[in-house]
């Protein structure tokens, strides 16, 4: 049987205020977390070569940042250190420092702009000699419950500091739990969680290693016993159950344009604020192809971080989003 005449979905396509009229997803500015690099030093910039458009900064560089993200209303500033290689060791203690430069930076950022969210990641691989996310055995295995205890000691000075979100990147088991306990104790009932729950052992987070300085360090060795095997969906709901059973406020996915179908199961099936990374690799694909007149930049910008949002994500972080927010003004 024909379904023609009655059926023609292109009527509601015809003209602009019918597709607005059906429009189910929109993108705002409301959606956007932007991550930072941040570096030692005064009045300090370095491009990342192979993030083009992405810049170190030196914390008092970083207050203009921050007042361009409230500026065009992003909610959230995201911060990533740059360790200098002097301080990097095989334990990664230097994570736990209340003087390192990210409590520094989430102190001067609370100082000036305290409306602005700040949200720090807990790993240390920016901090090891290794560059990989935790303490290791003789073998190279890294070790799940000594990490642990490094993890807490480095999120408690974030929450010194007066972060707002802390987001657990290493993913070791159990340390939601821990930190989410010291939280409790240390009085810090508010401090949020953001748990990377589902956080794949990818090849698109290069570029991201190049910018902290962890590339080298890190050399051919993977993050496999840790990091969750790409071949796997049904492990990243029971990661999720994991994280929201021992506290988190949010869960993240990442990375995110080849995940998607990860994003749209554990909004599903949690019901759960629901983050997920635009990590570098993937910023670094459409702006090499960008930078070649192959894709429109602005457009596809924009297109990939609607597809978040149509499969379920609350919120992005992307280090396209401030570039986004002055696209979603100037189209206003
Ligand atoms: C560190 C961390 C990584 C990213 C965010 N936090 C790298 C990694 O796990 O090796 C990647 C982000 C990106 O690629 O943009 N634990």
């Amino acid at each position: 049987m024909s379904t023609y005449p009655n059926f023609r979905p292109r009527r509601m396509r015809r003209d602009d205020f019918s597709r607005r009229l059906m429009r189910e997803n929109v993108l705002t500015t409301n959606d956007l977390i932007y991550p930072v690099f941040i570096m030692e030093g005064q009045n300090q910039r370095q491009a990342v070569a192979s993030m083009p458009g992405v810049e170190r900064v030196s914390v008092d560089l970083l207050m203009q940042v921050a007042e361009e993200c409230l500026r065009l209303k992003v909610p959230v500033i995201s911060l990533f250190p740059v360790i200098e290689p002097s301080l990097k060791t095989p334990d990664g203690i230097a994570a736990t420092r209340a003087d390192g430069l990210i409590p520094r930076a989430v102190r001067e950022l609370k100082k000036h702009f305290p409306e602005l969210g700040v949200l720090t990641d807990v790993a240390l691989d920016p901090y090891t000699s290794h560059g990989l996310d935790g303490v290791l055995d003789a073998s190279g295995y890294v070790l799940n419950d000594p990490t642990i205890d490094i993890l807490i000691e480095q999120a408690r000075t974030h929450a010194e500091a007066g972060v707002d979100i802390v987001a657990p990147s290493d993913m070791m088991d159990g340390r939601i739990a821990a930190i989410r306990e010291m939280l409790e104790e240390g009085g810090h009932e508010y401090t949020r969680i953001m748990a990377y729950a589902a956080k794949f052992a990818s090849a698109f987070y290069g570029p991201f290693r190049d910018a902290v300085g962890s590339a080298s360090n890190l050399g051919k060795s993977d993050k496999m016993t840790f990091q969750m095997d790409p071949s796997n969906s049904d492990e990243a709901m029971r990661e999720v159950a994991l994280d929201i059973g021992e506290g988190a406020d949010m869960v993240m996915v990442k990375p995110g344009m080849p995940y998607l179908d990860i994003v749209r199961r554990v909004k599903d099936e949690f019901r759960f604020p629901t983050y997920v990374y635009q990590v570098s690799g993937e910023y670094a694909m459409l702006k090499a192809a960008a930078q070649n007149g192959w894709l429109d930049h602005d457009r596809v910008v924009l297109e990939s971080l609607l597809a978040f949002k149509r499969a379920g994500a609350d919120g992005i972080l992307t280090y396209f989003a401030l570039d986004a927010a002055r696209l979603l003004r100037a189209n206003a």
